[in-house]
Formats: structure tokens, sequence, C-alpha cells
């Protein structure tokens, strides 16, 4: 039926109803509902990004894509996105190059290739443009030269910040969202692998469906399609950003590999503890923080926020804090579901030889506990018995406070931020982070 108001009062209207479905007066708004809209174009558009000429290729790439997720990096770019446009002193710029002809970070734009399209695509038939292989390739003209970026009428008029009223997310903050999708599923694509889970959300991992090989190809598909959308972006800081991230995953899987050496003494074994922990941290930004991290800085700068502006420190802040809360959160949750499974072996971690947060407080009361992370728990029944002294002692109890220190730490930063729905949501997200049971 058409609306018979003016578009104006229906727009505010849907956002009016769009208010009440996302906000709880006890809890405040829901984060997921409250970029739900931005959400579902990230979904709809990451098959395109995906595509190729090879079908096999095409199936396992989109394989974790199509299992329901929760999207908490894509979240976290978005609400930053929306808790802090229109602060940066270029955000002008930014907005009058989203929505100007002239300018090259339209939504259109972003599908652009920065060189080619035929060299950079290779063949793919539902890609027009593109050339068969069975044929020589001719000779094409050069293409005109594109005179850089004009500047926006407005840029050089100065500003007190203002966060842009009503709340929009640029174009490239959205591509970003699903650059930082991407990364996420490919490591899951390797992770699989190195981890031999046969099951990835309640369904068959991509390894278990279609073997290891496929499996880590598929990452660096992924990985690849990812790397090829990033400096579309326009923007060099983001680039260099989000390839450090790829780096950060492999260091931290390395990082998680390494051992532990005893040498007997007390105070000795004092020190091992420290260091332990150290590396168990540093681990813990490295594979999952700083995706986050990076991710949540990058938002802020394709906002326009230049350097010596606070508002990218407080994304990296945040969420560095909220990643490793969400970490040290997953790792209690793999022993309280020990506790909770009767007869079933869980503990994942302790069964990869992996000492997190419980196992190492674990190690402050119960000594016999070092030996067996020494061996990564690798003799018959010290799985077992890692369990059950960890679910004696208050190592699980103390990873959940640390947890939930980090928590604490991440809504504390944005106290920096004004006041708005978007920073709102990112508290709850926070509280949601270390009070999720799974
Ligand atoms: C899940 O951890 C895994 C990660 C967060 C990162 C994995 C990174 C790599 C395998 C490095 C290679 C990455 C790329 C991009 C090439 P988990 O095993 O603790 O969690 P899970 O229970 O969900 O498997
Ligand atoms: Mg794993």
């Amino acid at each position: 039926m058409l609306c018979r108001r003016s578009a104006k009062w229906c727009l505010e209207s849907v956002s009016r109803r769009h208010h009440r479905r996302c906000y709880s007066a006890s809890t405040g708004p829901d984060p997921f509902k409250l970029v739900e809209p931005h959400l579902s174009e990230v979904r709809s558009s990451l098959f395109d990004l995906l595509g190729s000429g090879h079908p096999a290729i095409s199936e396992i790439t989109k394989y974790y894509f199509l299992h329901p997720a929760k999207h908490v990096r894509p979240v976290i770019v978005l609400l930053l996105s929306q808790a802090t446009n229109g602060l940066g002193s270029n955000w002008g710029q930014k907005l009058w190059e989203a929505q100007n002809q002239e300018g090259g970070s339209r939504a259109e734009d972003l599908n652009e290739p920065l060189t080619r399209p035929d060299v950079l695509n290779d063949w793919n038939p539902s890609l027009p443009g593109t050339t068969p292989f069975r044929s020589n390739f001719t000779l094409k003209p050069a293409k005109p030269h594109r005179p850089s970026l004009p500047k926006s009428p407005q840029n050089h008029l100065p500003r007190p910040p203002s966060l842009h009223s009503p709340t929009y997310v640029l174009p490239t903050q959205i591509r970003l969202a699903q650059i930082v999708e991407m990364l996420h599923t490919a490591s899951l694509l390797h992770d699989d692998v190195i981890d031999e889970s046969a099951l990835r959300r309640g369904a068959a991992s991509a390894p278990s469906a279609f073997g290891n090989k496929q499996s880590v190809l598929g990452g660096n598909f992924v990985l690849g399609r990812a790397s090829t959308a990033l400096p579309r972006l326009g923007d060099a800081e983001v680039t260099q950003l989000i390839a450090s991230v790829i780096s950060n995953l492999v260091e931290g899987e390395i990082l998680q590999l390494k051992e532990i050496h005893l040498d007997g003494s007390p105070e000795a074994a004092s020190q091992t503890r420290q260091d332990a922990w150290n590396i168990y941290l540093h681990k813990t930004y490295l594979k999952t923080a700083s995706l986050m991290a990076k991710g949540a800085r990058s938002a802020v700068v394709l906002g326009g926020c230049k350097e010596g502006e606070i508002w990218k420190e407080v994304a990296y802040a945040y969420g560095r804090n909220l990643g490793i809360a969400f970490q040290l959160t997953d790792d209690f949750l793999d022993y309280e579901s020990a506790s909770a499974t009767l007869g079933k072996p869980g503990g994942a971690d302790l069964q990869l030889g992996l000492a997190t947060g419980p196992a190492l407080y674990a190690w402050e009361e119960f000594p016999e506990i070092g030996e067996l992370i020494r061996r990564k728990f690798e003799q018959p029944g010290d799985v077992e018995l890692a369990r059950d002294l960890v679910l004696r002692s208050s190592g699980v109890q103390r990873t959940k406070d640390l947890a939930q220190s980090y928590a604490d730490k991440a809504k504390e930063v944005l106290q920096e931020l004004p006041e708005s729905e978007a920073k709102a949501a990112l508290q709850v997200l926070a509280e949601r982070v270390v009070g999720r049971r799974s």
C-alpha cells in the first residue's frame, strides 16, 4: 500500500518503530537490532565478493557464510561508525565523497576495481568484461588518467565536533564490516583444520564437509578477495591496519603452540607461571582482539578522524578490551560446559593441549598442574585430572572476574564519546560478551 503521508513522516515513523524494537528500558538498546538494516546489507552483498569462475571454490568459500552467525565483528564496526560519524575533522569530506558523483567512496565505486577489471578478475562467466583463456589476449587501449579526488566545498570550514544526525553509516564502513567478517571466516577455515574440529556452528565443519586441502585453499581465497576489496576503501592507514591483522592472526596461532619449560624450583615455577600468563594474554590479543580493535579503529578512520583526534584511540581501546573479554569468556565457558555436561568429555581446550585462563589460575592452587601443562595434557588421564583440578580451584571464577574487568574497561573508554544510542549499544555489547552462555 502506498504511504499517503509525506515521505519524511514515513521515515520518522519507521525510525520510531525501529527504535521501539531496538530499545528495552532495563537493558538499553539491542546492539544487533540497532544495526540490523546495515547488517542485512553486509550479508546480502558478501556473496558478490566471493564469486568465482570455479564452482568448487564458491561452494567452500560461501559455506560458513551460509550458516547463521552472530556477526559480532561487523556489529562493532557498524556501531563505532554510528557512535563517531561526524566527530572527525574530515567527516564533511567523507560524507561529500559518499554522496557525490566526483568522489571515489560511493557504494557503487567500491565495486569498481582500482586496476582494469579484466586484469584483476580473470575469467568469470558471471562477470562481464572478463576474457576466457582459450583466445589470445588482445592489447587494450590504456585507461584515461583519473584525476585525484576533489575537495568538498565545505571541507575547509572549521566546526566543533558533533555527531552526524540522523545516524549515517558510510558505504566504505559497510564494506569494512564485510572485510572484517571475511578475515574472521578465512581464519576459521584454517583453524578448523588445525584444531581438527568436526563441527562448527552446529553443522559439519568445512574440513569435515570438504576436506583439509579444500578448507585451507578456500580460506586463502577468501583472504585474497578481502585483500582485493581493502585498497578500494581508499585509505592507506586502513589498508595497513587490516593487513596487519592477518599477520596477527597467524602470530597468535603460532604463539599458542609455544611450550613452557619447568626446572623444578618454586621460585622458577612462579616466574614460569608469570611468563605463561604473558604469553596467554599476548596470544589472546593477536588471535582474537586484534581484529576487533583494528576493525573498530579503521571504522573511525574511514569516518574522517585524523591523527591527533581522540576518537580512533577510543575505538581501538574499546575493541582491544572487548576482544580480550570475549576470548576469556570463551575460555571459562569451555570449563562450564565441561562441568555441566555429565558423562561428556567437554573441556575442548585441554584436549587440544591448551592451558587457558582457568588452568593458569588453578596452577597457583594446585602446583601439580604445572607438569600437565608442560606436557600439554598428552598422557592418558591428563585431561581428566587437569579438568578435575581446575573445577575444584577458583580458576573459572577468577577468569570470569578478569573478563568482566576487561569488559568494564571497554565501557569506561566509551565515556569519551558523546551520548548516542550507538554508544549505549556498545556498552550493552560489552556486557553481553561476558554474560553469554555459549
Ligand atoms: C578460533 O579460535 C580461531 C581464531 C580466532 C584465529 C585462527 C587463526 C589462524 C588459524 C591463523 C590463520 C589465519 C588466516 C587469516 C590465514 P578457537 O579455536 O579458540 O575457537 P573455536 O572454538 O571457535 O574454534
Ligand atoms: Mg578452533
